[in-house]
């Protein structure tokens, strides 16, 4: 496994190369990934509940540490020569890898990241999953949203406060970029509910195409989600060429991840489905796995043999190397009745006890394969930060459905979104409009009170397929106050939303031919994307945005940023006739 200082190396390398200007400013990167001293406890593998003056019962969401550290972080996004599973293609990456280099902050940090577009044709927009992103809504990085999007030869520098801690992900949200390779993981270090010995960083799990993925959207968008050939795991696995031989592309020199354990020890894993489109049931062979966090919420520690992931989901897990010394499977647990790989049983790496042996596991798996495709059981995510949903000031009930009007998209009270990677909503709130397009599926919030009130979005699925669909809000964490396989009425279903301390997170499955209601605080002023985390749905439309008290947006936005916008947005424009970027999707 890569260790959590070789990902900052990487990121330092790359910057090295990019601009010694900039690497000489760069923080020693030994310094990066420790914690600075703290002032009440300490945080140690006894004491993981302790962050100094603050803890893991802190109420994040109204207080945040300062600690005065700014970490600043170059990305490159380009073009390269890969074979992350031995077969080689053509891939997008940042700084060279898949998945990029991990950002590290601690809980409080300010984060400067330069993104630079170095691709051959696409524009780019670089997204901070999660984040609530308060008061910076503009460096939410979704083209045609909250910018435009960034041209080729042209950077953007993000700008924001780390007012969350736990495992998260960045991804290109241009199109289906971040399919072909273009994200990477953020770690930011704080308290946890249970107390390990060491921290493994990121599992990433994902499919693999063997050719370019904007090839593929052809065949998705008729309605034919193409089977991909390969998943990975942190970027790596072996691909089997015995009935491809005849493949030049086919070398055989991939590698399974190995993660080197000592028996006694505890271990903190952060998974990530990052997956294009299916649903992981992922497990260790023989070990349990301990549940702490759900996204960015720390939950009450749960035990389960096997966990399930929807795309854009993690968790963040403890297992004990408690076994007998001998080598073991991981499993990324890949649901082929979710959506068909071609090797779904494929995607696994190796955990050994001894770092010496080569062996490969000979470990069986002894999972029930789930028959479904939705979430977590809902009573398992109990957030240990306890927050009723006491006071509904709105409830948005939409309707999903389908439309095959040319090719595939999915619709949202009949409308499925397209965006102008030029136009994005903030330029429009920033010309004062307050009439949007249509296709911008807008859903306006004015609520400007200061208490404590909830809006709800109930998404029923009218499309009769039966799909799950793992809904992504950004900007927030919601409430999950229900998750149903029945028909919303809205004069009685709300009387069944569960308020106590329903389980926060960031994308929730809404079960097929049911209902999904969700509910937030709207605090955060901005213009908030809530999608379908399957990359083709999303690229067929399946998305909405909530324009958050769009009269306080402009109060968030310094003369600088706003220099910034523009110019990204000019150069775009002045580039567009002459650069290839044609747009053959909703745009996100
Ligand atoms: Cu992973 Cu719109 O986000």
């Amino acid at each position: 496994m890569k260790s959590a200082l070789g990902c900052v190396f990487s990121a330092l390398a790359a910057s090295v190369s990019s601009s010694s200007l900039h690497a000489l400013r760069q923080t020693p990167p030994q310094l990066d990934y420790k914690l600075l001293p703290r002032a009440a406890c300490d945080n140690t593998n006894k004491s993981r509940n302790c962050w100094g003056n603050y803890s893991i019962d802190t109420n994040y969401y109204d207080e945040t540490p300062d600690t005065g550290v700014t970490r600043e972080y170059w990305l490159s996004v380009e073009e390269g020569d890969c074979a992350p599973d031995g077969y080689a293609r053509q891939c997008q990456t940042i700084n060279g890898t898949v998945p990029g280099p991990t950002i590290f902050a601690d809980w409080g940090d300010s984060l400067i990241i330069h993104v630079t577009n170095n691709l051959k044709s696409n524009g780019t927009g670089i997204h901070w999953h999660g984040l609530r992103q308060s008061g910076s809504n503009i460096y939410d990085g979704v083209p045609g949203i909250t910018q435009c999007a960034i041209a080729i030869g042209q950077s953007m520098t993000y700008r924001f406060k780390v007012s969350q801690y736990g495992s998260t992900w960045y991804h290109s949200h241009f199109s289906l970029q971040y399919a072909n390779g273009v994200f990477g993981g953020m770690i930011f270090n704080g308290p946890a509910t249970a107390n390990y010995d060491e921290d493994l960083g990121h599992l990433f799990l994902s499919d693999w195409s063997h050719v370019d993925v904007f090839t593929r959207w052809f065949a998705a968008r008729n309605g034919q989600p193409p089977a991909l050939e390969s998943g990975l795991i942190n970027g790596t696995n072996k691909f089997d060429c015995s009935t491809s031989s005849t493949d030049p592309n086919c070398t055989g020199r991939g590698v399974k991840l190995t993660t080197v354990v000592e028996k006694g020890k505890k271990y903190r894993l952060r998974l990530v489905n990052a997956a294009v489109d299916g649903v992981f049931q992922f497990s260790i062979d023989k070990h349990k796995l301990k549940v702490i966090a759900a996204d960015l919420v720390p939950i009450k520690p749960y035990s389960t043999s096997s966990l399930k992931l929807t795309e854009g989901q993690r968790y963040d897990i403890i297992f004990h190397a408690n076994q007998a010394v001998d080598n073991y499977w991981v499993r990324a647990g890949w649901l082929n009745a979710c959506q068909p790989n071609v090797n779904p049983d494929s995607i696994t790496s190796v955990l050994r006890y001894n770092a010496s042996s080569t062996l490969d596991p000979t470990s069986t798996s002894d999972v029930t394969v789930s028959s479904d495709c939705l979430d977590e059981p809902l009573a398992s995510l109990v957030p240990h930060l306890k927050m009723d949903v006491t006071n509904i000031h709105k409830s948005f009930d939409t309707y999903l459905n389908i439309s095959t009007t040319n090719y595939v998209h999915w619709t949202i009270n009949t409308s499925s979104l397209l965006i102008d990677w030029n136009n994005p909503t903030l330029k429009q709130v920033f010309n004062g409009e307050s009439l949007f397009p249509t296709d911008y599926n807008v859903l306006a919030i004015n609520k400007t009170t200061t208490d404590d009130e909830w809006i709800v979005l109930v998404i029923q699925d009218q499309s009769n397929l039966g799909l799950e669909h793992p809904i992504h809000l950004h900007g927030h964490d919601f409430w999950i106050l229900d998750q149903s396989t029945g028909t919303f009425d809205a004069a009685t279903s709300p009387q069944s939303f569960k308020t106590k301390n329903p389980p926060r997170r960031d994308v929730a499955a809404l079960p097929g031919n049911g209902y999904l209601a969700i509910a937030f605080i709207p605090d955060n002023p901005g213009a908030w994307l809530c999608h379908c985390h399957i990359a083709w749905h999303a690229s067929e439309g399946l998305s909405l945005e909530f324009l958050e008290r769009e009269a306080d947006i402009q109060a968030d936005v310094s003369d600088s940023d706003r220099t910034q916008f523009n110019d990204i947005c000019q150069t775009w424009s002045d580039n567009v006739g002459t650069q290839a970027f044609p747009q053959e999707d909703s745009g996100i």
